[in-house]
């Protein structure tokens, strides 16, 4: 049977210059390199200029996508942006991206499912490709989440970081078996019975106010794991392989311990999952592309591997995209 699958043409990612250290967040907190360290993995984060917007990251990693990719954004159909830190309330920063980009037809939206936000955009772009609406799309993770954090609070302003991941998806014709290139399933869930463990204490319609984010860390760690290996198998299941066959997991990177509790529940050996949380903190939405991005252009992921790409996030929101490189 012939069906439609999405291939990913080229990836990008941009990280802003300024490398904020453990070191560094010690003049800020109470905390230490040794605490941060041993609790999440993390070494450094990046963080935005004054005057850089979300919008920017955004497409200095579109723009790298689009030169691995070698096209041209005038013939993409589609942007989708996951953000939970847009440059405005509205527009949608992807508007403000498909402008720089000078694409002048199609659409440009952005997605919110905060660290889930890739996957969730990811299945969505596929699904207009799979629908025969769109051929080329644009799918984006980009954050400034230095912009929400609170400064004075240790508990949540070492785990964080900016930065904006992309790639580019094109319609191809599939033989609709796990041996296709492209992405073979998607799984996405929500569950706002957990909203209150990790979200952002303003909006402009509660008090007016961007906020910072508030997070119940012990909680969140507990639902993750389970969680995140849930969607994993559910994945797999969905189409008849197992955890045997993965040769990458990039899950979203939240922190070291999540990673190695994930890997150890699906019996993944370390060697095979993408990990970047050291040097890049937690982006939200843009963890998973950036990853990609890193493992793409250093050689490891090479035609024909089978990627895990796996997220959850506030809301509390998940999901999981399996793909054919
Ligand atoms: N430096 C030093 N001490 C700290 C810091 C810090 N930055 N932050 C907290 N502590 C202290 C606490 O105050 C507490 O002290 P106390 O025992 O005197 O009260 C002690 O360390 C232990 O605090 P816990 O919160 O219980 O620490 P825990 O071992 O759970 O680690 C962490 C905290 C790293 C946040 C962990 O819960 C975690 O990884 N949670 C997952 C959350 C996560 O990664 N979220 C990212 C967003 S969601 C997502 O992307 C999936």
């Amino acid at each position: 049977m012939k069906i439609i699958r999405s291939i990913v043409r080229g990836t990008g990612s941009y990280l802003p210059k300024r490398i904020v250290t453990n070191e560094e967040m010690t003049r800020m907190v109470d905390t230490s390199d040794e605490w941060i360290v041993s609790r999440t993995g993390i070494n450094v984060r990046h963080f935005a200029a004054d005057d850089e917007k979300t919008s920017d990251l955004a497409i200095k990693a579109a723009e790298r996508a689009l030169e691995m990719a070698g096209i041209d954004a005038e013939s993409l159909d589609m942007i989708v942006l996951a953000t939970a830190t847009p440059d405005q309330t509205f527009p949608a920063s992807a508007a403000t991206v498909q402008a720089a980009l000078g694409m002048t037809s199609g659409f440009a939206f952005d997605m919110q499912a905060v660290c889930s936000g890739f996957v969730y955009a990811l299945a969505t772009a596929d699904n207009f490709i799979k629908a025969g609406q769109v051929k080329r799309a644009l799918v984006i993770g980009a954050e400034t989440f230095s912009r929400i954090l609170d400064f004075e609070d240790r508990t949540t302003c070492v785990l964080f970081g900016d930065g904006a991941g992309a790639v580019v998806l094109e319609a191809h014709e599939g033989k609709g078996t796990s041996d296709d290139r492209g992405i073979l399933t998607s799984h996405l869930h929500s569950d706002g019975r957990y909203r209150d463990l990790l979200y952002v204490d303003g909006g402009p319609s509660s008090t007016g106010t961007v906020g910072h984010l508030r997070m119940k860390g012990r909680d969140v760690f507990r639902h993750a794991v389970v969680n995140l290996a849930s969607v994993v198998n559910e994945s797999l299941d969905a189409v008849g392989l197992t955890a045997d066959d993965l040769d990458w997991l990039i899950p979203h990177q939240a922190n070291k311990r999540i990673l190695d509790g994930t890997s150890r529940k699906l019996g993944l050996p370390p060697e095979k999952v993408v990990v970047t949380v050291g040097k890049h903190s937690n982006t939200s939405a843009a963890s998973i592309p950036l990853a990609l991005d890193v493992a793409v252009r250093d050689g490891r992921i090479k035609e024909g591997d089978l990627l895990l790409l796996e997220a959850m996030g506030g809301g509390f929101t998940w999901g999981a995209s399996l793909l054919r490189w």
